[in-house]
C-alpha cells in the first residue's frame, strides 16, 4: 500500500502540483504566441517566466489565471482542470504591471474590494484587510488615498489586494516595471519573502534576468513561445544548454572549435589558434564537427594569478590584450584570439590601486574545463 509522505505544511506527497500545463498552444489568427508548453509548477513555489519582448509570457499567464483560453491544450490548477472557467472562478489572484487602484477609493477599500464582492461580513473583511496591509508592511494607511502614497506603496497595496482572499495561486506580470531601481530591488526581496510567509505559489513574468536570479525557484527561459530551459537559478546561470539561454542570462564568451573526442567527463576541442581546451558537455558529448563552448568572463583568470597548484589542467588561450574597461565591482578586459573569437575576462577589484596589464601585450588567461560548457545548439 502506498503511503504518502507528509511533507512542510502538512502536505503529502500524493498532493497534485499547484499548477500544470499540458501542451499548451495559443494562436492569435495564424500568429502562434505560445507553441505547445508543458510545465509543472510545485505547491508554494516561487517560479519565473523569462523572455524577451513578445515571447509569450503574459500569454502562458494569462492562460494560467483564465483570461485567455487556450487553441489546446490544458490547464490544470491544484489538480482540477480550468476548462473555460472565468478568472473569478479559479484559485488564484492576478497582478499587473500598471496596477490599477481605484482612484476614487481609499487604501482600505481597494484592499476589500474583492472581499466585499464575494460578501465577507464587515467585520471579518477589516480584520483581513489589516492583515493584509500588514504582511506587505503597510500599517496604518487605510484611510489614504491612493494618490497619497508612493509608486512602492501603490504596488504594494496592489499585492495586498491580490493576497487579502489567501489565493492559492498569485499570477504577477511584471508588477515592479514601474519603479526606480532602489525600490525594485527592495520589492523584490519582500515578494520572496513574502512568498515564504504566505505558502501561496508565485508565477512571476518578467524579461529582467537579474530580477529571475534574485527571486525565483525555478526560472523558465521562454523565446518564440516555447520554454528552453527550467531550471534553478544556478544551473541555468551555470550550465546554459543552449546560445539562446547563455546570452539571455548575463554575459558569455563563446569560442568555437573542432571536437577532438570524449576526454573523461568532459570534451576536447581545437581553437581556432590550435590550443586544446575542454569542456562539461550540456547534453551528450557531441561525436564530431564544430561546436561552441560557452565559459563565463568571471570564471576565466589571468593564467599568471590563475589559483596555484589547481590549475594545471586548465584550459589556456593565449591572445592580444585589445580593451581594458574600469567597471567599479570589476574590471573587463578583452583579449583578441588568433582567428576571430575573443574572450571577456572580469577581474574583481578586490584591493585599491592594482595594475592592470596594459593593451597590445599578449596575455595568456586560463579557466576550469568544469565551468566550461559544450552548448547544445
Ligand atoms: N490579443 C492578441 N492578439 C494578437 N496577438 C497577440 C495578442 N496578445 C498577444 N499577442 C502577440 O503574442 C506574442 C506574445 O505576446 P505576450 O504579451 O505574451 O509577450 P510577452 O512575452 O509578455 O512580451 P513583453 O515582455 O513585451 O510583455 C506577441 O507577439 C504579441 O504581439
Ligand atoms: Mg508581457
Amino acid at each position: 500500500m502506498a503511503v504518502a509522505k507528509t511533507q512542510p505544511g502538512g502536505r503529502t506527497a500524493a498532493d497534485p502540483p499547484s499548477i500544470e500545463l499540458r501542451r499548451v498552444r495559443k494562436s492569435f489568427g495564424d500568429f502562434t504566441a505560445v507553441a505547445g508548453v508543458d510545465l509543472t509548477v510545485g505547491q508554494g513555489e516561487f517560479l519565473t517566466l523569462l523572455g524577451p519582448s513578445g515571447c509569450g509570457k503574459t500569454t502562458t499567464l494569462r492562460m494560467i489565471g483564465g483570461f485567455e483560453l487556450p487553441s489546446s491544450g490544458e490547464v490544470l490548477i491544484e489538480g482540477a482542470q480550468m476548462g473555460n472557467l472565468p478568472p473569478y472562478r479559479r484559485p488564484v489572484n492576478t497582478v499587473f504591471q500598471n496596477y490599477a487602484l481605484f482612484p476614487h477609493l481609499s487604501v482600505g477599500k481597494n484592499v476589500a474590494y474583492g472581499l466585499e464582492m464575494s460578501g465577507v461580513p464587515r467585520g471579518d473583511r477589516e480584520r483581513r484587510v489589516r492583515e493584509a496591509l500588514d504582511l506587505v508592511r503597510l500599517p496604518n494607511v487605510e484611510n489614504r488615498r491612493p494618490s497619497e502614497l508612493s509608486g512602492g506603496q501603490q504596488q504594494r497595496v496592489a499585492l495586498a489586494r491580490a493576497l487579502v482572499n489567501h489565493p492559492s495561486v498569485l499570477l504577477l506580470d511584471e508588477p515592479l516595471g514601474a519603479l526606480d531601481l532602489k525600490l525594485r530591488k527592495a520589492m523584490q526581496l519582500e515578494l520572496k519573502h513574502l512568498n515564504r510567509e504566505v505558502g501561496a505559489t508565485f508565477v512571476y513574468v518578467t524579461h529582467d534576468q537579474e530580477e529571475a536570479l534574485t527571486m525565483s525557484d525555478r526560472i523558465a527561459v521562454m523565446n518564440e513561445g516555447r520554454i528552453l530551459q527550467l531550471g534553478a537559478p544556478e544551473e541555468i546561470y551555470e550550465r546554459p544548454r543552449s546560445r539562446f539561454v547563455a546570452d539571455f542570462i548575463g554575459q558569455t564568451n563563446f569560442i568555437e572549435c573542432d571536437v577532438l573526442g570524449p576526454d573523461g567527463r568532459f570534451v576536447a576541442c581545437r581553437t581556432a589558434g590550435g590550443e586544446t581546451i575542454r569542456a562539461i558537455p550540456a547534453v551528450e558529448a557531441p561525436a564530431g564537427g564544430t561546436i561552441t563552448v560557452a565559459v563565463r568572463p568571471e570564471k576565466v583568470s589571468l593564467d599568471a594569478e590563475a589559483p596555484g597548484g589547481l590549475s594545471a589542467n586548465w584550459n589556456r588561450l593565449t591572445g592580444t590584450l585589445t580593451e581594458v574597461i574600469y567597471l567599479g565591482t570589476h574590471t573587463q578586459l578583452v583579449v583578441a584570439l588568433p582567428g576571430e573569437g575573443q574572450i571577456v575576462v572580469h577581474r574583481q577589484n578586490r584591493m585599491l590601486g592594482e595594475t592592470e596589464p596594459s593593451t597590445g601585450q599578449q596575455l595568456t588567461v586560463a579557466f576550469d574545463p568544469a565551468s566550461a560548457t559544450v552548448l547544445a545548439e
